[in-house]
């Protein structure tokens, strides 16, 4: 039967999360925001707050209608609070066994018709559907960062997927004013399969001194009409992000080609993720 969904959950409140969070309550939704522990779940809502609180600034949003949005928030570190979600998304760490643990729990917290979504980029959502009880209810569901900005939600159906469900995700998305495409599981899905190469290849120039950073930048967003250079992309992504979404891709692929740049990994193991830490291929401190 093709599910209702009103009332949602996102469990994991970086910075993907709480944009997530704030899209489905600007639309309107009841939101329970998930994270670890009390602290993280305040980090949450400190996130979604000030960025509230920047629409209020530029006089996109009134004061009411932040209240509003933020009234219909109950963050909260307890996963049994979820047991009336009609859908929870998933937003945790890029790690397969975070992953299983955090479905093993919901199966036996929320109700067996609820939708199990996973905001995964990298990650077989095959493998994360089947070691859940209802593989048929999961399916994923990718925002772009920033979420509140960027309209495309790449809804990833598996071959364990209940068709209704994978339409109800997509006319839901439509109805948060966003661009639903519905791709097969692939590593990669779509938009990472095309945006990655060519990030990969932006990192592996820069790597040979041929060009500064800031050229690089310039060439891909004066040059080529993309909004940021992708030097500047994955310090918004996150170079931790950029390099799973490139093993991922030559798993599959094994081409050379595909494999992440020897200076993104130093960058990664060095924890320079670029925005979220501070430090990444530019400054941000
Ligand atoms: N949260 C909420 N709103 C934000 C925001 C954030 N984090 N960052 C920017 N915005 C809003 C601003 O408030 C502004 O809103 P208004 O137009 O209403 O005033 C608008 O976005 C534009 O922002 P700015 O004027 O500050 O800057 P900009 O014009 O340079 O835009 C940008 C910033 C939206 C990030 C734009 O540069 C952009 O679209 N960059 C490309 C981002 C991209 O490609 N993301 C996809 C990455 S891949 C991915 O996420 C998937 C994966 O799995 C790896």
């Amino acid at each position: 039967m093709a599910p209702h969904i009103n009332k949602v959950a996102v469990i994991g409140l970086g910075t993907m999360g709480a944009g997530i969070v704030e899209v489905f309550a600007k639309a309107g939704h009841e939101v329970y925001a998930v994270d670890g522990s009390p602290e993280l779940a305040e980090r949450g809502k400190g996130f979604v707050t000030t960025s509230l609180d920047r629409a209020v600034g530029k006089g996109k949003l009134s004061e009411d209608d932040r209240n509003a949005t933020l009234g219909r928030i109950t963050f909260t570190a307890e996963l049994a609070d979820l047991a009336d979600a009609d859908l929870v998304v998933e937003a945790v760490p890029e790690r397969m066994e975070i992953k299983h643990a955090v479905f093993t729990a919901l199966d036996d917290i929320v109700r067996p018709d609820a939708v199990l979504a996973s905001n995964t980029s990298s990650l077989s959502l095959t493998e994360i559907a089947a070691g859940t009880a209802h593989p048929e209810r999961v399916v994923g569901m990718h925002f772009f960062n920033p979420a509140p900005v960027l309209a495309l939600v790449e809804v990833i159906r598996t071959v364990l997927a209940d068709p209704e469900v994978v339409d109800a995700v997509r006319d839901l998305a439509l109805n948060l004013g966003k661009k639903p495409v519905v791709v097969g599981d692939r590593a990669g899905f779509v938009a990472n399969a095309l945006l990655i190469p060519y990030l990969s290849r932006a990192i592996a120039l820069y790597q040979t001194g041929k060009v500064s950073r800031t050229d690089l930048d310039n060439a891909g967003r004066v040059g080529i009409g993309l909004p940021m250079g992708p030097l500047t992309l994955c310090d918004l992504v996150g170079l931790d992000v950029v390099k799973e979404v490139c093993e991922v891709m030559y798993d599959a692929t094994k081409r050379p080609s595909d494999a992440s740049p020897q200076l993104l990994r130093q960058l990664v193991l060095a924890r320079r993720l670029g925005r979220k830490t501070g430090q990444g291929f530019y400054d941000y401190s």
